[in-house]
């Protein structure tokens, strides 16, 4: 690319031409036909804005909070497995990244950098860490104590993947200096490939059932977002079981292929919710109008997962904070333009489907 990336999919088009091809397809690709991945994308170009005028927009203020914990503007960083394929700094440029741009990260299970080193290489950011409950109970333990004692604010449960989508099914061989280094027994499994079975694949126990999130209560203090939930009728029983938060989120399209577009079934949730806990989404969020969107749809926040991972590959840190202040800069800019001062002034009324406007 001859000039500096002005919008994510400039960061894309340099990932897919920079990253050695076999590291572009694991980040890049979707599950088979890639319906639900291509969807999360093309639902928020159905939805049409309804910009209110003469409100006094020359003040515009994004910030808000998730959990009590303060953040600048509703843009955080989902958790991606093995960030460190995109870049050497991989999940510490992340975490340095989010800080300065007063965004929360999320450090996937997956990761290719410790618990402890992305902690301690951006102390005073707000992390929360991601957690796949996997079939060994005490390594599941072990990363909840270490994640608490390195003030990881909140833990994320993935709870759409009791197997493998099949985009992954062939298991990723990682480079020979990089690991899953905060779950030793899985390097074992991945090491063996050939001989191990598909559970031990997933890595994730497929028995899980809502009795885990009575189990992590006994574990943990820190609140618990259930990531990957898709219909009312797991809502209600999140909230039943005392979940502090629901992700909306379809894994970016990698796990089961054909299920809605996250953008469509977010009020649906919403409803299902009824202000119990916090949701957030995540899926195809690309431009500033689909942060907007989501928001006046009735989430907290929003979650970015391959744009981070392409502004990695451009630049490290400095590659993730420009992804970042860019969606920051867009989100501002959609504010301004639909007559909003604040997150409060954004309103359901403010989104409409495009058939509304079709004959
Ligand atoms: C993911 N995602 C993911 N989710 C999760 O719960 N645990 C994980 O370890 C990973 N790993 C992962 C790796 C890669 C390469 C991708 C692309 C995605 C899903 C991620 O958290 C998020 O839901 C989606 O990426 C959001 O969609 P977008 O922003 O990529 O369109």
């Amino acid at each position: 690319m001859s000039s500096d990336p002005v919008c994510i999919d400039d960061f894309e088009q340099h990932a897919k031409t920079f990253l050695p091809k076999t590291y572009w397809k694991y980040y890049s690709s979707g599950s088979y036909a890639h319906i639900s991945f291509e969807e999360s994308k093309n639902a928020f170009k159905r939805l049409r804005l309804r910009p209110r005028v003469l409100r006094d927009v020359s003040s515009i203020d994004m910030s808000t909070s998730i959990l009590g914990d303060k953040i600048d503007f509703p843009i955080c960083v989902a958790p991606t497995a093995v960030q460190k394929l995109a870049h050497p700094n991989g999940e510490i440029a992340t975490a340095k990244a989010s800080y300065r741009a007063g965004s929360c990260m999320v450090l996937s299970t997956w990761a290719t950098s410790t618990i402890e080193e992305v902690a301690q290489s951006s102390p005073k950011g707000l992390k929360w860490f991601h957690m796949y409950m996997l079939t060994n109970e005490n390594d599941n333990l072990s990363r909840i104590h270490r994640a608490e004692k390195e003030g990881y604010k909140a833990l994320v449960v993935t709870v759409d993947a009791p197997y493998r989508g099949s985009t992954t099914k062939d298991p990723l061989y990682m480079p020979p200096h990089l690991s899953y280094i905060n779950v030793e027994s899985y390097n074992c499994v991945l090491n063996n490939p050939d001989t191990a079975t598909e559970e031990e694949l997933t890595g994730v126990n497929p028995k899980n059932t809502w009795d885990m999130i009575q189990w992590l209560r006994s574990a943990t203090k820190l609140p618990v977002i259930l990531k990957g939930v898709l219909t009312a009728e797991d809502a209600r029983l999140a909230v039943q079981h005392g979940v502090d938060g629901i992700l909306v989120s379809i894994h970016g399209g990698r796990q089961l292929d054909t299920v809605p577009a996250p953008i469509e079934v977010l009020p649906e949730i919403i409803a299902a919710v009824n202000n119990k806990c916090e949701v957030y989404v995540d899926g195809g969020i690309r431009y500033g109008t689909d942060v907007f969107k989501a928001l006046a749809l009735g989430a907290r926040a929003v979650f970015i997962g391959r744009p981070v991972l392409w502004g990695l590959s451009y630049q490290g840190e400095e590659g993730v904070y420009k992804v970042l202040q860019i969606l920051k800069e867009e989100f501002r800019l959609a504010m301004g333009l639909m007559g909003c001062a604040s997150l409060k002034d954004i309103s359901r009324e403010m989104v409409v489907h495009q058939s509304r406007y079709s004959r």
